[in-house]
C-alpha cells in the first residue's frame, strides 16, 4: 500500500481498516475501500462529534421550495419562480434564461426578434423535459414603456408573482465621437439605458403589486468601467456606465421592500453582437484576446453561474453591486 493512501486513511480515522486492506489483492482493494468510505460516519465508533441541529449550516438556509433539486445547494433552486429575461431571444440573454430554467424557473424570454434563435427551441426541449422549468417567448421592444409594463403585468397576473428579471437587451454602435450620428446616439441610449430603466421599473412594480420579493439583474458591461481598447464606441460605453449607476440607485430605492438590484459587467463574449464587430473589424478578436488575463474571449455559457447566483437566494445579501466577469480584463 502506498504511504499516501495510508496517510489518508489515518487522517479520516479509518486506520483500523488498514491491516485488512493490506491483505487484499489489488482487484478487491478498491471495492473494499469504497465500502469503508461509504460507511464512514455511520459507524458508532466515529470520533467526529455529532453536529447540533441548531448550528448546522443547512438549518440556516432558506426553506426548501418544491421537490426537485431541493437537497443540494437549495438556495440556488428556482423551482416555482417566475423570471423574465429581456434580450432573451439569443446570445447572452438566452444562455442565462436557459440556466434559470434548468434551475427550475418558469422563464419568459422577451425580445424584439420576430422569432427567437433556433437555440431557444433546443434549450426549451432539452431543459423542460429534464428539469421541470418552462420557457416562453414574447415579442417586445424595450423602448416601448407601455408595452413593457403590460407584458410584465400579464406574466405576473397569470402566475400571481414575479421573482426576477434580467435586463439583457442591448445594442452596440461602433463610431468615433466626432461624426457620431444623433440618430445612433439616441437609439443606443433608448435601448441600453431607457430600455433597462423601463424593464426594471415595470418588474419592480409587479413585485410590489404581488408582494413578491425579487431580484433584478441589469446587464451592463466592463465597457461601463473602462475605455475598451479596440472598440471605439463612446456612446455604448457611456450607456453601460449609466446602467451600473442605475443599479445602485434602484437598489437603494427598493432594498427595504425586499427587492435586490445588481448589475453584471461581462468582458468580451462571442455572441451575434460581437460576431458583427468581427465582420467589420477582423483584427478585433486578437486585440481583445490579448487584453485579458486568460488570453481568450468568453462564451455565453460562462455566465450561467453568475445569472443563477444573482437571481436566486444564493445572493440574498447582495444588492447595489456590480459583478465583473471579464477574464481579468479590467484587473491590470
Ligand atoms: N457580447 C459581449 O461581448 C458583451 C459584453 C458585455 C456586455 N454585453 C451586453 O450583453 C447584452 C446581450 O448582448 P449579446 O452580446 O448577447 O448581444 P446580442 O445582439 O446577441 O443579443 C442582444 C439581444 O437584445 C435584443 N434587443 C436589442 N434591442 C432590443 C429592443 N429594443 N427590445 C428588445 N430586445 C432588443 C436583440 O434582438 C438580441 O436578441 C447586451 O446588453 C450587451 O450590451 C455583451
Amino acid at each position: 500500500m502506498s504511504s499516501a493512501l495510508s496517510t489518508s486513511l489515518k487522517r479520516t480515522s479509518m486506520i483500523k481498516h488498514v491491516p485488512r486492506a493490506l491483505s487484499l489483492s489489488q482487484h478487491k482493494l478498491i471495492p473494499f475501500l469504497y465500502r469503508v468510505i461509504s460507511n464512514y460516519g455511520t459507524e458508532s465508533t466515529s470520533t467526529t462529534p455529532p453536529t447540533s441541529a441548531t448550528d448546522h449550516i443547512q438549518t440556516k438556509l432558506p426553506p426548501a421550495f418544491g421537490t426537485k433539486n431541493a437537497q443540494r445547494f437549495r438556495e440556488f433552486n428556482l423551482e416555482g419562480r417566475v423570471i423574465a429575461v429581456t434580450g432573451g431571444g439569443r446570445g447572452l440573454g438566452l444562455s442565462m434564461a436557459e440556466a434559470l430554467m434548468e434551475a427550475g424557473a418558469n422563464v419568459w424570454c422577451l425580445d424584439r426578434l420576430e422569432k427567437p434563435d433556433n437555440e431557444f427551441n433546443a434549450a426549451k426541449r432539452r431543459t423542460e423535459s429534464s428539469y421541470g422549468g418552462s420557457m416562453h417567448y414574447a415579442r417586445i421592444d424595450v423602448r416601448d414603456k407601455e408595452h413593457v409594463d403590460s407584458i410584465l403585468g400579464e406574466i405576473s397576473s397569470q402566475n400571481r408573482r414575479l421573482d426576477g428579471i434580467i435586463c439583457s437587451a442591448g445594442i452596440n454602435h461602433l463610431h468615433p465621437a466626432i461624426g457620431h450620428s444623433q440618430k445612433a446616439l439616441e437609439e443606443v441610449m433608448a435601448i441600453n439605458y431607457n430600455g433597462v430603466f423601463n424593464s426594471a421599473t415595470a418588474a419592480a412594480k409587479q413585485m410590489f403589486e404581488h408582494k413578491c420579493p425579487g431580484s433584478i439583474l441589469l446587464v451592463a458591461s466592463m465597457s461601463g468601467l473602462i475605455a475598451n481598447k479596440g472598440m471605439t464606441s463612446p456612446v455604448y460605453n457611456s450607456s453601460k456606465a449609466a446602467v451600473i449607476q442605475l443599479g445602485k440607485c434602484l437598489a437603494m430605492e427598493w432594498g427595504r421592500h425586499g427587492i435586490r438590484v445588481n448589475s453584471l459587467s461581462p468582458g468580451h463574449i462571442v455572441t451575434p453582437m460581437v460576431e458583427m464587430v468581427f465582420e467589420k473589424n477582423p483584427s478585433a478578436r486578437a486585440t481583445w484576446e490579448a487584453e485579458n488575463m486568460l488570453g481568450r474571449l468568453a462564451s455565453p455559457e460562462e455566465f450561467r453561474g453568475a445569472a443563477l447566483f444573482a437571481l436566486s437566494d444564493a445572493s440574498s445579501f447582495m444588492t447595489g453591486s456590480n459583478l465583473i466577469v471579464d477574464g481579468g480584463h479590467t484587473a491590470w
